[in-house]
Protein backbone atom coordinates (compact mmCIF):
# COMPACT_ATOMS: atom_id res chain seq x y z
CA UNK A 1 0.00 0.00 0.00
CA UNK A 2 1.35 3.14 -1.03
CA UNK A 3 0.55 6.19 1.67
CA UNK A 4 0.52 9.66 0.02
CA UNK A 5 1.70 11.95 2.44
CA UNK A 6 1.30 15.78 2.57
CA UNK A 7 0.00 18.69 3.10
CA UNK A 8 -2.28 21.44 1.95
CA UNK A 9 0.37 24.28 1.22
CA UNK A 10 -0.04 28.23 -0.14
CA UNK A 11 1.18 28.01 -3.67
CA UNK A 12 2.57 31.58 -3.26
CA UNK A 13 5.51 30.39 -0.56
CA UNK A 14 6.49 27.89 -2.88
CA UNK A 15 8.77 29.13 -4.51
CA UNK A 16 11.13 30.90 -1.89
CA UNK A 17 9.29 30.22 1.36
CA UNK A 18 8.58 33.52 2.38
CA UNK A 19 6.03 36.50 0.57
CA UNK A 20 6.50 40.30 1.43
CA UNK A 21 3.08 42.01 1.78
CA UNK A 22 1.42 45.54 1.41
CA UNK A 23 2.87 47.44 4.21
CA UNK A 24 0.22 48.40 7.01
CA UNK A 25 -0.16 51.79 8.15
CA UNK A 26 1.37 51.47 11.26
CA UNK A 27 1.39 55.00 12.16
CA UNK A 28 -2.45 54.91 12.77
CA UNK A 29 -3.05 52.93 15.52
CA UNK A 30 -1.83 52.83 19.28
CA UNK A 31 1.49 51.30 20.12
CA UNK A 32 -0.92 48.35 22.20
CA UNK A 33 2.31 46.45 22.49
CA UNK A 34 3.69 48.65 25.27
CA UNK A 35 0.20 48.09 27.24
CA UNK A 36 0.14 44.02 27.51
CA UNK A 37 1.63 41.76 29.67
CA UNK A 38 5.29 39.69 28.71
CA UNK A 39 6.62 36.87 29.91
CA UNK A 40 10.44 35.94 30.13
CA UNK A 41 10.97 33.72 27.25
CA UNK A 42 14.47 33.56 25.75
CA UNK A 43 14.25 32.60 22.08
CA UNK A 44 17.01 33.92 19.72
CA UNK A 45 18.39 36.41 21.33
CA UNK A 46 17.54 38.38 24.41
CA UNK A 47 13.41 38.55 23.96
CA UNK A 48 10.43 38.40 25.53
CA UNK A 49 7.24 37.75 24.60
CA UNK A 50 3.33 38.54 25.04
CA UNK A 51 1.26 36.20 23.80
CA UNK A 52 -2.37 37.22 22.31
CA UNK A 53 -3.14 33.60 21.78
CA UNK A 54 -1.29 30.69 23.51
CA UNK A 55 -2.50 26.36 23.74
CA UNK A 56 -5.01 27.02 26.52
CA UNK A 57 -5.36 30.85 26.90
CA UNK A 58 -2.99 31.19 29.82
CA UNK A 59 0.10 34.08 29.42
CA UNK A 60 2.59 31.33 28.60
CA UNK A 61 4.47 30.78 25.47
CA UNK A 62 5.23 26.63 25.58
CA UNK A 63 4.85 24.83 22.52
CA UNK A 64 1.07 22.87 21.96
CA UNK A 65 2.73 19.63 21.82
CA UNK A 66 3.18 19.91 25.81
CA UNK A 67 1.15 19.11 28.26
CA UNK A 68 -2.75 18.00 28.25
CA UNK A 69 -4.52 18.23 25.04
CA UNK A 70 -1.33 18.46 23.11
CA UNK A 71 -1.44 19.46 19.22
CA UNK A 72 0.13 21.43 16.66
CA UNK A 73 0.20 25.01 16.67
CA UNK A 74 -3.81 25.40 15.71
CA UNK A 75 -6.41 26.61 17.47
CA UNK A 76 -4.75 28.95 19.52
CA UNK A 77 -6.97 29.91 22.76
CA UNK A 78 -7.53 34.11 22.91
CA UNK A 79 -6.12 35.59 26.06
CA UNK A 80 -9.16 37.73 27.25
CA UNK A 81 -7.10 39.90 29.70
CA UNK A 82 -4.45 40.55 26.24
CA UNK A 83 -7.07 40.38 23.61
CA UNK A 84 -8.90 43.69 25.55
CA UNK A 85 -5.48 45.52 25.46
CA UNK A 86 -4.46 45.16 21.94
CA UNK A 87 -7.61 44.87 19.95
CA UNK A 88 -5.76 46.44 16.66
CA UNK A 89 -3.43 43.31 16.98
CA UNK A 90 -6.12 40.77 17.42
CA UNK A 91 -8.08 41.91 14.45
CA UNK A 92 -4.89 41.84 12.35
CA UNK A 93 -4.26 38.43 13.33
CA UNK A 94 -7.89 37.15 13.14
CA UNK A 95 -7.89 39.20 9.42
CA UNK A 96 -7.02 36.46 7.33
CA UNK A 97 -9.41 34.42 8.28
CA UNK A 98 -7.36 31.07 8.75
CA UNK A 99 -7.03 28.73 11.52
CA UNK A 100 -4.62 30.56 14.39
CA UNK A 101 -2.32 29.16 16.87
CA UNK A 102 0.19 30.82 18.45
CA UNK A 103 0.10 34.52 18.41
CA UNK A 104 2.38 36.58 20.41
CA UNK A 105 4.20 39.69 20.02
CA UNK A 106 8.18 39.60 20.42
CA UNK A 107 10.27 41.80 22.05
CA UNK A 108 13.90 41.65 21.27
CA UNK A 109 16.95 44.19 22.28
CA UNK A 110 19.37 45.08 19.85
CA UNK A 111 21.93 42.99 18.35
CA UNK A 112 23.87 42.72 15.69
CA UNK A 113 24.33 40.61 12.13
CA UNK A 114 26.84 37.93 13.53
CA UNK A 115 24.34 37.50 16.53
CA UNK A 116 21.42 36.99 14.29
CA UNK A 117 23.36 34.27 11.81
CA UNK A 118 24.09 32.57 15.12
CA UNK A 119 20.66 32.99 16.01
CA UNK A 120 19.22 31.62 12.73
CA UNK A 121 16.89 28.84 13.52
CA UNK A 122 13.63 26.62 12.15
CA UNK A 123 10.12 26.46 14.26
CA UNK A 124 8.89 23.31 14.54
CA UNK A 125 4.97 24.69 13.98
CA UNK A 126 4.41 21.47 12.31
CA UNK A 127 4.97 18.57 14.76
CA UNK A 128 1.66 17.02 15.03
CA UNK A 129 -0.16 18.18 12.53
CA UNK A 130 -2.03 15.71 10.92
CA UNK A 131 -0.77 14.44 7.23
CA UNK A 132 -3.80 16.07 4.67
CA UNK A 133 -4.37 19.57 6.75
CA UNK A 134 -3.07 22.90 6.14
CA UNK A 135 0.85 23.69 7.09
CA UNK A 136 1.54 25.97 9.26
CA UNK A 137 3.57 29.13 8.48
CA UNK A 138 4.16 32.68 10.54
CA UNK A 139 2.82 36.40 10.01
CA UNK A 140 5.18 38.65 10.98
CA UNK A 141 3.94 42.10 11.20
CA UNK A 142 7.04 44.75 12.30
CA UNK A 143 5.44 47.10 15.00
CA UNK A 144 8.49 49.50 15.80
CA UNK A 145 10.01 51.75 13.17
CA UNK A 146 13.34 49.44 12.91
CA UNK A 147 14.96 51.32 9.70
CA UNK A 148 18.17 49.96 9.93
CA UNK A 149 17.02 46.16 11.11
CA UNK A 150 16.32 43.35 8.97
CA UNK A 151 14.99 40.12 8.87
CA UNK A 152 17.44 37.31 7.68
CA UNK A 153 16.15 34.57 5.58
CA UNK A 154 18.46 31.13 4.48
CA UNK A 155 17.33 27.74 3.31
CA UNK A 156 20.75 26.48 5.01
CA UNK A 157 21.89 27.76 8.19
CA UNK A 158 25.47 27.89 7.69
CA UNK A 159 25.43 28.97 3.57
CA UNK A 160 25.14 32.68 3.04
CA UNK A 161 24.81 32.35 -0.73
CA UNK A 162 20.80 33.20 -1.53
CA UNK A 163 20.14 35.13 1.85
CA UNK A 164 17.38 37.11 1.89
CA UNK A 165 17.38 40.34 4.18
CA UNK A 166 14.14 42.09 4.31
CA UNK A 167 13.64 45.92 5.74
CA UNK A 168 11.96 45.59 8.82
CA UNK A 169 10.10 49.34 9.18
CA UNK A 170 6.91 50.12 10.72
CA UNK A 171 4.54 47.97 9.14
CA UNK A 172 6.37 45.56 7.19
CA UNK A 173 4.01 42.65 6.80
CA UNK A 174 6.11 39.21 6.09
CA UNK A 175 4.94 35.26 5.78
CA UNK A 176 6.95 33.03 6.25
CA UNK A 177 7.45 28.87 5.95
CA UNK A 178 9.47 29.20 9.32
CA UNK A 179 10.19 25.46 9.39
CA UNK A 180 11.49 25.97 6.07
CA UNK A 181 13.46 29.37 6.12
CA UNK A 182 16.21 29.08 9.07
CA UNK A 183 15.44 33.08 10.39
CA UNK A 184 16.44 35.81 12.62
CA UNK A 185 16.68 39.58 13.01
CA UNK A 186 19.38 41.79 12.84
CA UNK A 187 18.11 44.52 15.30
CA UNK A 188 19.88 47.72 15.05
CA UNK A 189 19.83 50.54 17.46
CA UNK A 190 18.95 51.56 21.23
CA UNK A 191 15.40 49.98 22.06
CA UNK A 192 13.66 47.00 21.56
CA UNK A 193 11.85 45.82 18.38
CA UNK A 194 8.39 44.79 19.13
CA UNK A 195 6.91 42.20 15.99
CA UNK A 196 3.40 40.35 16.04
CA UNK A 197 3.69 36.79 14.81
CA UNK A 198 0.78 34.64 14.39
CA UNK A 199 0.96 31.23 13.30
CA UNK A 200 -1.50 30.51 10.51
CA UNK A 201 -2.60 27.45 9.06
CA UNK A 202 -2.30 27.50 5.19
CA UNK A 203 -5.34 26.61 2.91
CA UNK A 204 -7.79 29.10 0.76
CA UNK A 205 -8.26 31.69 3.24
CA UNK A 206 -4.53 32.26 3.73
CA UNK A 207 -4.31 32.06 -0.08
CA UNK A 208 -6.78 35.07 -0.70
CA UNK A 209 -5.14 37.27 2.36
CA UNK A 210 -1.74 36.84 0.37
CA UNK A 211 -3.38 37.92 -3.11
CA UNK A 212 -5.40 40.46 -1.54
CA UNK A 213 -2.22 42.31 -0.08
CA UNK A 214 -0.20 41.70 -3.04
CA UNK A 215 2.18 38.96 -1.64
CA UNK A 216 5.93 39.11 -3.36
CA UNK A 217 8.21 36.01 -3.25
CA UNK A 218 11.50 37.80 -4.06
CA UNK A 219 12.32 41.05 -2.92
CA UNK A 220 15.76 43.02 -3.05
CA UNK A 221 17.68 42.17 -0.21
CA UNK A 222 18.72 45.08 2.44
CA UNK A 223 22.00 46.20 1.45
CA UNK A 224 24.63 45.38 3.89
CA UNK A 225 28.44 45.97 3.15
CA UNK A 226 30.15 43.01 2.30
CA UNK A 227 32.58 43.38 5.26
CA UNK A 228 29.67 42.94 7.51
CA UNK A 229 28.54 40.15 5.58
CA UNK A 230 32.02 38.32 6.15
CA UNK A 231 32.40 39.10 9.49
CA UNK A 232 28.89 38.02 10.39
CA UNK A 233 29.53 34.27 8.68
CA UNK A 234 33.03 34.47 10.21
CA UNK A 235 31.78 35.06 13.98
CA UNK A 236 29.01 32.57 12.90
CA UNK A 237 31.44 30.20 12.47
CA UNK A 238 33.65 30.72 15.34
CA UNK A 239 30.30 30.22 17.64
CA UNK A 240 28.52 27.20 16.08
CA UNK A 241 32.30 25.47 16.31
CA UNK A 242 32.88 26.85 20.53
CA UNK A 243 29.33 25.68 20.67
CA UNK A 244 30.01 22.54 19.68
CA UNK A 245 33.52 22.17 21.63
CA UNK A 246 31.42 23.39 24.67
CA UNK A 247 28.95 20.68 23.96
CA UNK A 248 31.43 17.68 22.98
CA UNK A 249 33.12 18.62 26.61
CA UNK A 250 30.06 17.95 28.14
CA UNK A 251 29.35 14.33 26.83
CA UNK A 252 26.86 15.55 24.96
CA UNK A 253 25.30 15.59 21.33
CA UNK A 254 24.69 19.45 19.73
CA UNK A 255 21.42 19.78 19.36
CA UNK A 256 21.24 20.48 15.56
CA UNK A 257 18.06 22.95 15.93
CA UNK A 258 18.12 25.65 18.32
CA UNK A 259 15.34 26.61 20.76
CA UNK A 260 12.10 26.84 18.66
CA UNK A 261 10.87 30.37 18.55
FE1 LIG B 1 11.30 31.29 14.70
Amino acid sequence: MIHIMGYIKCAALEETGYVVLDRYNQELDPQEWLDIEYVDWKSSGDTRFAPLASKDGEIECNGFWHGKNPRTDKDGVWIESQVAKAPHLTARAKEPGANVGRCRVIELQPNTYADCLYNLHQDDNNRLNPDGTGWVVRGFFNLTDDKDSYFVLRENRTDPSGETRIALPAGAQLIIDTQRLWHAAAHYGTEPRYCLITSWESGPELDAYIEKYHGRSRVESVDVPQEILDAGQAEQSRRIAARAAALAARGQAEKVAMSEA
